[in-house]
């Protein structure tokens, strides 16, 4: 059923004439706030001065943790996270106090004229010191499945090592911000979040003001992945307490080199591993001890490493399986979710395990994969039955490709000695659902007007993802209005309250689900006053009634839909409707037992990439990239091919361009000239991706399943196909050791040279 629809603000974006908070009309005595971040990475506060920054022609005001009128806390999963911290800071960025001024720039320059004097304390910083320190976050979480130890005395080989995966900044083009306006009663707030009712809670207690008088509204993020699932919370906050103190519209907009350095980021991951497996490459048993490094404040750090856990097996049945996962607390900004939350670190794990597995046995890494993947019916190692295995049928599909592919790798090798090829294949298999069973709610509102039109609010933000066009397309279906007379609401507490963040790639399972009911249940009540007309206009008895492109069809004969509900509402038949979604058969992951079902379904894939690097420099190019992504069916397959490209692309900067780069405790890659994500030119040159529609029933609205995070896990075959082409070099030639430091490049010279006298 994918229609062709485009973005439903497509032409808005494109001729720029779509508003983010920062191109609203500035309201009438609207000031700018912005904070002053800590530049030590932790130390108590000895002293606050203003002065230098009080002279400047349109300061307004100052606000500190004094001027808080309710509690001094933004943290959800746990309390503890201040506005502004009353005594130690904790992290190198965090702010500690804000200043306000007439302007943006003059806020900013006042900002920095501000001195702070800290008695300045040693940080933690990395897991191996939190480890040492006993700096934890808890719960642990632990999964035990099978007998490891004796998994390992019957393996023919044991290997172990250590794994760690980089921190990862999101990058979205719109850098936190917040619009505050004071009403007659309360406040509206405009944040770029992707959670407007935790802002709301956040807001209503920092203020000490009901719930009821705090509206959030938010019409679109200038991108999300998960920085602004908890991130904006608190810059909101800090826009809330200024506008409260000065009682004016006030608007918060971090520079880019602030956002960097103040906001969290992917979770850098280590890991420690044991191994056993068989001479054909079974694996046997496998043992885990892994950490995350969280920051500060717990932020989403426990979530995240659960997702980790949830999928540190991949695409593999082990069936003795040992885990144990801690989240570090240290003296860098608060982690938080990032597009696979947790997912792709725990992937990381697994995968390089494999590869591992195929070096030590010398047999091609897709043998060993294709041995351990997992069959429908086999359970994970915390329990959940994976009812509908598709990795078999996606393997054999992509084996062609592979194996001509690999070919080429193979016979590019041998004729090159400082350019080698490689080749990866990645399969995933991503749970969908919030691992926290009871985030798992959609809602909807449809209104139906009497010239025909919609207006539908939805509990999902907008950020890029296009969940609007989705839910769009669902309404216009079931109700048969086509989408160009759909409007979609932006979000708004008043009209959708007690929502869960757009996370966790469920928006459109969610609250698609929500706008199926409540359109359905529209659907019925026209279908009833349509019948009527029927009868009156054309003296016809329909049994069945056909609605599309906003034509009411029976036996030959059509009624325009506005009709039927300017009459509908002239019946007085109720044209709106509200509805509320929950996921079936889920629950939450035991902690204790290291048991569940957390995920509503699995989605399926496999992904292959080429590269080619030089082994002198270190430059690599991706050449060739397959991607066969499992669905049960698809609503709009531009969307769905948009978010696995961009996915994919995204997975792959996490693990080779991007490196965010701190030097004690301070973020020094803060910028797009010093932090690096892949730009149009790292598009490879074959990118071929296939839907594989699979009508499988274990799915969500209309069949299909959640796309936004699962295809980023693909990124990760381009990594390992970088690795195996160093290390053809390194197997066949001696000349040059990677990585290619320069003194490795110089010894690789050096040799050459020596070569070519004798
Ligand atoms: N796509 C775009 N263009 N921009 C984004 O910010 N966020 C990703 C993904 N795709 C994101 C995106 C993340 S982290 C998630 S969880 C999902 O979209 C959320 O939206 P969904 O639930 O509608 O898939
Ligand atoms: N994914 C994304 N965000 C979340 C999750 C999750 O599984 N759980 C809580 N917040
Ligand atoms: Mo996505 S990391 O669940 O916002």
């Amino acid at each position: 059923m994918a229609d062709k629809i485009p973005h439903i603000d497509g032409i808005l974006h494109a001729t720029g004439k779509s508003q983010f908070i920062s191109d609203m009309p500035p309201e009438k005595d609207l000031v700018y706030v912005y904070p002053v971040f800590s530049n030590v990475s932790r130390g108590e506060i000895v002293e606050i001065d203003f002065s230098e920054s009080e002279e400047i022609d349109g300061f307004i005001d100052k606000i500190t943790c004094k001027d808080i009128p309710g509690e001094n806390n933004v943290g959800v999963v746990e309390k503890g996270e201040p506005v502004f911290p009353e005594e130690e800071v904790e992290f190198f960025g965090q702010p500690v106090c804000a200043v306000i001024a007439k302007d943006y720039f003059t806020a900013r320059k006042c900002a920095k004229l501000v001195k702070i004097k800290y008695r300045e304390k040693k940080p933690t910083l990395t897991i191996e010191e939190a480890i040492e320190k006993n700096s934890f976050f808890k719960p642990q979480l632990n999964i035990n499945r099978g007998n490891v130890k004796k998994g390992f005395k019957e393996s023919q080989f044991v290997i172990e090592g250590k794994l760690e995966t980089p921190i990862q900044e999101h990058f979205y083009l719109e850098t936190q911000t917040c619009r505050v306006i004071p009403l007659e009663k309360g406040f509206l707030i405009k944040p770029s979040s992707q959670s407007p009712s935790e802002i709301q809670e956040i807001i209503a207690s920092v203020l000490n003001i009901p719930q009821n008088l705090v509206t959030v509204d938010i019409k679109r993020l200038g991108g999300g992945f998960g920085g602004k699932e908890h991130n904006p919370g608190l810059y909101a906050a800090i826009t809330a307490v200024a506008s409260f103190k000065v009682k004016r519209p006030v608007e918060l907009r971090l520079m880019r080199d602030d956002d960097i350095t103040a906001t969290g980021k992917r979770h850098k991951f280590k890991a420690k591993y044991r191994c056993g497996f068989n001479k054909d490459g079974k694996i046997k048993a496998l043992e885990y001890e892994i950490y995350s490094n969280g920051g500060a404040y717990v932020d989403l750090s426990i979530p995240v490493l659960e997702r980790c856990v949830l999928h540190s097996e991949n695409a593999y049945f082990i069936e003795n399986f040992k885990l144990k996962a801690t989240a570090c607390k240290t003296n860098l900004h608060p982690f938080t979710a990032f597009r696979g939350f947790g997912g792709p670190q725990g992937v990381f794990f697994m995968e390089s395990i494999i590869e591992k597995i195929a070096k030590t046995l010398n047999l091609d890494p897709m043998e060993i994969r294709k041995k351990n993947l997992y069959k429908s019916g086999d359970r994970t190692p915390y329990g959940q039955k994976i009812k509908e295995s598709y990795l078999q049928v996606l393997f054999e599909k992509i084996e062609p490709t592979y194996k001509e592919w690999k070919k080429e790798v193979e016979e590019f090798n041998q004729k090159n000695k400082f350019e080698k090829m490689g080749i990866a294949i990645t399969p995933i298999k991503f749970g969908i659902s919030f691992t926290i069973r009871a985030l798992n709610r959609g809602y909807a509102l449809i209104i139906l007007y009497p010239d025909g039109t919609v207006s539908v609010s939805h509990g999902g933000i907008e950020m890029g993802q296009e969940v609007s066009t989705r839910v769009a397309q669902i309404v216009s279906k079931t109700i048969g209005i086509s989408v160009k007379n759909i409007h979609i609401e932006s979000a708004n507490t008043k009209r959708i309250a007690n929502i869960p963040p757009t996370a966790a790639s469920t928006a459109v399972d969610l609250n698609g689900n929500a706008a199926f009911k409540s359109a359905k249940i529209l659907r019925r009540r026209l279908e009833r006053v349509a019948k009527k007309i029927f009868k009156e206009k054309f003296n016809i008895s329909c049994e069945e009634i056909k609605m599309e492109n906003d034509i009411c069809k029976c036996e030959g004969k059509e009624i325009p839909i506005k009709e039927v509900i300017e009459r509908a509402i002239w019946d007085r038949e109720k044209m709106a409707e509200y509805q509320f979604y929950k996921t079936p058969e889920i629950t939450d992951f035991n902690e204790e037992k290291g048991k569940g079902h957390p995920f509503y379904y699995y989605v399926f894939g496999v992904a292959v990439s080429v590269v080619k690097t030089d082994l002198l420099t270190g430059e690599f190019k991706l050449l060739k990239t397959k991607i066969i992504h499992e669905m049960g069916n698809s609503i709009n397959r531009d969307v769905d091919m948009g978010q696995i490209t961009g996915a994919y692309i995204q997975g792959m900067g996490w693990l080779t361009l991007e490196d965010m780069v701190y030097k004690e405790g301070v973020p020094i890659s803060i910028s797009p000239s010093t932090y690096k994500i892949p730009t149009i030119s790292d598009i490879p040159e074959v990118f071929d991706v296939e839907l594989f529609i699979s009508g499988s029933k274990y799915s969500s609205i209309f069949g299909t399943k959640g796309i936004g995070e699962p295809p980023f896990l693909y990124g990760e075959s381009v990594f390992f196909a970088i690795k195996n082409a160093i290390e053809d070099g390194e197997k066949k030639d001696s000349l040059l050791t990677p990585p290619a430091t320069p003194e490795n490049i110089l010894k690789a010279i050096n040799t050459l040279k020596l070569k070519r006298e004798k």
